[in-house]
């Protein structure tokens, strides 16, 4: 499968969020080959959208020669559009935001009812491409936390997608929390062999993966240096 991964996160190959991207795309590279690019956002000159809608009337062109127009290429060459991105400000980081607001032009001005509520017309045929959301945050809780983010992205995208969610994540990155980011980073291996081979992963399995590491209040204590000791 043809994969192209964005990663929001401005740490590149040292994001936490990346360790457990990594993870999942192992499973799929478990299950069979796959081909996969990967996108360091923040290395990319991407122009904020100016809200012109040029591009929704010109068959999909936008006015900024930016590296976007690589970028929507590489989108619609792939079938599965991978976001990694930590959760800043209980949405995605600001880099990855400015690249979904111009990817406007695979859309058209024409408005039509899905379901209750109303999504513009495709300009460019994306029926074959899936997207997958991975994303890592600093708290220890997942409610009142990643829920405006996962709305975002299900509504941009297809409602079924699926979104793997994290909370701890900074403990990716510290070695001696291996005794609990091993097995973590396992479950998500597992998820992505799972969706390789069937093209979803199980609600329990998707459950299991977002549950804290280590109990929240003993998270926040390291966190704020009181270890008890
Ligand atoms: C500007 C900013 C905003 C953040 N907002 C949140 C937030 O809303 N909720 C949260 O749990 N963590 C938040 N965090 C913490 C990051 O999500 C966390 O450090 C994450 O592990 C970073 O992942 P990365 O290494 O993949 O970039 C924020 C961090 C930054 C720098």
């Amino acid at each position: 499968m043809k994969i192209l991964v964005l990663n929001g996160s401005p740490k590149r190959e040292q994001s936490d969020t990346m360790h457990i991207t990594r993870a999942f795309l192992d499973g799929m590279n478990d299950f069979c080959a796959q081909e996969i690019k990967t996108v360091h956002v923040i290395d990319k000159h991407i122009e904020y959208c100016t809200g012109c809608f040029a591009c929704m009337h010109n068959g999909g062109t936008c006015m900024h020669d930016d590296d976007m127009r690589e970028i929507l290429n590489d989108v619609l060459a792939s079938e599965l559009l991978l976001f990694s991105f930590p959760l800043y400000s209980y949405g995605m980081p600001a880099p990855l935001k400015a690249l979904l607001d111009r990817t406007l032009p695979l859309s058209s001005m024409a408005m039509q009812k899905v379901g209750e509520r109303y999504a513009h017309v495709g300009q460019a045929d994306v029926s074959r491409l899936r997207c997958l959301m991975i994303c890592g945050c600093g708290f220890p809780n997942s409610r009142h936390n990643f829920e405006p983010a996962v709305a975002q992205f299900k509504l941009c995208f297809r409602g079924d997608s699926t979104v793997i969610t994290v909370p701890e994540s900074p403990m990716f990155n510290a070695p001696q929390a291996s005794v609990v980011t091993v097995p973590r980073l396992a479950l998500v291996k597992q998820a992505g062999l799972q969706f390789a081979e069937t093209g979803r992963v199980d609600e329990a399995l998707l459950a299991e993966i977002g549950t804290p590491m280590i109990p929240e209040e003993t998270y926040a204590a390291i966190v704020n240096g009181n270890t008890g000791k």
